[in-house]
């Protein structure tokens, strides 16, 4: 992983897997940046897939964009929502593919947040074995998160993201100027991912989170530029060091445990992903405390962060044996044994299990 800094103070952070290494832009202006888009693979047809929410936005500047590299552009715009992340509406990406007589060579673009760009990516590892992509992730989670270390899917009605593939895009362009018309609630949702880079690798960089609250929470380019970039150089070692979730990746999931339980119990949409893990963070917390690997003044700290970026940090009263039972179904858990990633110091992240009744403890302790 490396990181340098173009004449245009564009960010680039690598992600280095060997042949399928690629390069993750950051900075404002990328969508109509001519060097955004130079040096991707070439074919008679590019096909953007994007979402009836952010194709009025974006599509046609990207368009505009692709048009003289490209022979033909074409454009498919799909039903919002974590709802159509399934396989009828992977479907129609295969339909319009087929429909154009789209080759092997066929670059497919997401353009959007993280439901477009797990099924898009999905749809390119499987249409004819397999077609390029790229990311234009236009949502903070999607900048910072999903759209870096190619974990694709759909959802199935038995289970959220339990239909995919590990398929690395070609490139991710993060332009920071699209974040200005997402809305308040998704923007902090994206923040969310960002402070767990803070606990499970790089105590520093949950002080800066700290320092820039306000930075943050005002969408300041200057800040968003660093907060993007340091997260994408994070997720970008832990990908590159195990790319399929062998052992470290799992750290990832800080808060997920706890957060999947929350969305699942709720009902998926009711919260947030990003609301979910950030409740889920602080019960990860807790339990790290009750464990006496950390203190409570982390688990103080780390409300006060969450709460600073207009989070929720009660979580819901599912009661403690409606979260268990949720939480066994997790895709970390091992023989019904549910595994969570929980901190040993600050910077570093350790996946273990605890007893169910401190568990039920700490669920009690954070959910109204
Ligand atoms: P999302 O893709 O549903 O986007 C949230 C909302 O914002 C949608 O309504 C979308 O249309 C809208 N939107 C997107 N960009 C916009 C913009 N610039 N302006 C205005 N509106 C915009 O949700 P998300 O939070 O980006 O992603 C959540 C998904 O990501 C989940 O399905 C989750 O499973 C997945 N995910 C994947 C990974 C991974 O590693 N692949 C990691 C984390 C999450
Ligand atoms: N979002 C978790 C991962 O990419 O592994």
């Amino acid at each position: 992983m490396q990181t340098s800094t173009s004449s245009r103070s564009k960010q680039l952070v690598h992600l280095d897997l060997g042949e399928r290494s690629y390069d993750i832009h950051i900075g404002t202006g990328l969508l109509d940046a001519a060097d955004s888009w130079d040096g991707l693979p070439r074919s008679a047809t590019a096909l953007i897939v994007t979402n009836t929410t952010v194709g009025p936005l974006y599509a046609q500047r990207v368009a505009r964009q692709l048009a003289p590299r490209y022979g033909r552009v074409l454009v498919i715009e799909l039903p919002d929502g974590e709802a159509y992340k399934d396989a009828a509406t992977l479907n129609l990406i295969y339909d319009r593919l087929l429909a154009e007589a789209c080759d092997r060579k066929t670059v497919l673009f997401a353009l959007g947040g993280g439901v477009i760009g797990d099924m898009t990516g999905f749809a390119a590892s499987c249409y004819m074995r397999g077609v390029p992509f790229v990311q234009i992730a236009t949502t903070l989670l999607a900048q910072v998160d999903s759209s870096v270390g190619g974990k694709t899917a759909i959802n199935h009605p038995l289970g959220k993201n339990m239909i995919g593939a590990f398929y690395q895009p070609q490139r991710v362009i993060c332009d920071l100027e699209t974040l200005d018309t997402l809305a308040p609630r998704e923007y902090a949702a994206g923040l969310a991912e960002i402070i767990k880079y803070g606990p499970i690798f790089d105590a520093e960089f949950m002080t800066w989170m700290e320092e820039h609250q306000t930075a943050l929470n005002a969408r300041d380019k200057t800040a968003l530029a660093y907060a993007v970039q340091r997260s994408c150089e994070i997720k970008a070692a832990v990908v590159g060091a195990d790319e399929r979730e062998g052992g470290l990746r799992a750290i990832l999931n800080f808060g997920h445990t706890f957060g999947h339980a929350i969305e699942a119990g709720m009902g998926y949409g009711a919260w947030l992903h990003g609301e979910a893990v950030g409740v889920g963070m602080l019960m990860a917390a807790e339990l790290s405390a009750r464990l006496g690997w950390m203190d409570q003044a982390f688990v103080s700290r780390l409300r006060h962060l969450i709460e600073s970026m207009g989070l929720p940090v009660v979580g819901p009263d599912l009661g403690p044996a409606r979260y268990l039972e949720l939480m066994r179904v997790d895709k970390k858990a091992e023989a019904g044994e549910i595994r969570f990633v929980l901190i040993d110091q600050l910077g570093h992240a350790k996946v273990a299990a605890a007893p169910d009744d401190m568990v039920a403890e700490v669920i009690r302790a954070h959910s109204a």
